[in-house]
């Protein structure tokens, strides 16, 4: 059937010219109707398949389904090219300029009482101790009577507390309310609570009132609790010679520890660490000078016993001191005061950076 293969031809080319030329969706569409729609050419030689004999309908009908199929995928591909463009063309017409600079913000920083506070809880957290937590109001029990400041004591003078209305609410050394002087309270209120093995340290704010370079109303203090069966003064040298060590980053840091006095261990010792004054600065490490660091003892049978522990059964080992007292050797901060003056530029100078946290992973 010659003029069929030649009408075939003859449709290809021009449907397919048709297709190429249509420029967007409407177009495309109006060639898919020409040729394969219901009146469309294809469509049309396909119904005059009816008439012809079986042997040529065998022939052109194959041919037919060929064609068919060529221009329905050249209409696809078309259409998918078309709408590419279209979505270019609104992407490229809806594009807004990103590389507008975000308003400037004034970066925070870590207030170096919190960055102490993350370093140390990093150290002792390594050595095993857990974070215990205590009331900054407190009453007179928890923070002398069961500490072993018996009433009338004169310890109890040195601490310039701030007393608080009594609460009519409790009775006796409970109604007698106080903002903490320090964080020994935690060592009773823990040991009233949790059996031994005991191994807490505790952070927070204490109070005493007093004020000048060295001396805030309100400061902070860290406190350590160690309590087991045979935990002794050897124990606590180690654990507090690590601690400085690994807190002021020197690894032959000297320490020393004086006789001293707290109703509330026995024996009583103070640390000292090494460290150098040249030309009005201070570097700590090996030197010829030592400086103050902290309080620390054997708890006192008598506090054991007044958290209703036997004395006999159970001893250790508890430390305290004050956290911006160690910032500020750490980090060369002059007065005490400035720590609580919210001054932005202050706390520029010396706040920490919050990406970086302290970790003992990295040492810092
Ligand atoms: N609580 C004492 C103080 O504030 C410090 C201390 C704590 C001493 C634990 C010994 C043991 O001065």
């Amino acid at each position: 059937m010659p003029e069929m293969t030649d009408t075939m031809t003859a449709l290809k080319s021009e449907l397919t010219a048709l297709v190429e030329s249509a420029t967007d969706l409407t177009a495309i569409e109006t060639a898919r109707v020409a040729a394969l729609g219901k009146n469309g050419k294809i469509t049309a030689l396909m119904k005059s398949l009816g008439a012809m004999s079986p042997e040529e309908r065998k022939t052109a009908g194959a041919a037919l389904n060929v064609l068919k199929d060529e221009i329905a995928a050249l209409i696809e591909k078309q259409e998918a090219a078309l709408k590419k463009q279209a979505l270019d063309q609104k992407l490229a017409n809806e594009q807004i300029d990103i590389t507008l600079s975000p308003r400037p913000e004034r970066r925070g920083t870590i207030h170096p009482i919190s960055q102490t506070m993350e370093e140390l809880a990093a150290i002792f957290a390594d050595m095993g101790f857990v974070v215990a937590e205590g009331p900054d109001i407190e009453d007179d029990f928890h923070n002398f009577t069961a500490l072993n400041f018996p009433p009338g004591h004169p310890a109890r003078e040195m601490h310039d507390t701030f007393y608080l209305p009594d609460d009519p609410e409790e009775k006796g050394e409970a109604a007698k309310k106080l903002l903490r002087t320090h964080t020994s309270t935690v060592q009773i209120r823990t040991m009233t609570k949790q059996k031994p093995p005991i191994r807490i340290i505790t952070m927070g704010r204490t109070y005493r009132s007093d004020y000048d370079m060295t001396h805030t109303p309100m400061f902070h203090q860290i406190e350590g609790l160690v309590i087991d069966k045979d935990t002794h003064m050897g124990h606590l040298k180690g654990c507090l010679t690590d601690f400085c060590r690994a807190f002021f980053q020197v690894d032959d840091l000297p320490v020393r520890f004086r006789p001293s006095f707290f109703p509330f261990t026995e024996p009583s010792a103070e640390m000292d660490i090494g460290c150098s004054r040249k030309d009005g600065g201070l570097k700590i490490g090996a030197g010829d000078s030592w400086l103050e660091i902290l309080g620390c003892g054997m708890v006192h049978p008598s506090v054991i016993r007044n958290c209703g522990l036997d004395p006999d059964e159970y001893q250790g080992f508890a430390f305290g001191m004050g956290i911006e007292r160690i910032a500020m050797l750490k980090y060369g901060i002059p007065d005490l005061r400035t720590f609580f003056e919210a001054d932005i530029r202050w706390l520029k100078h010396y706040g920490f950076d919050p990406l970086d946290r302290p970790n003992m992973a990295t040492g810092s």
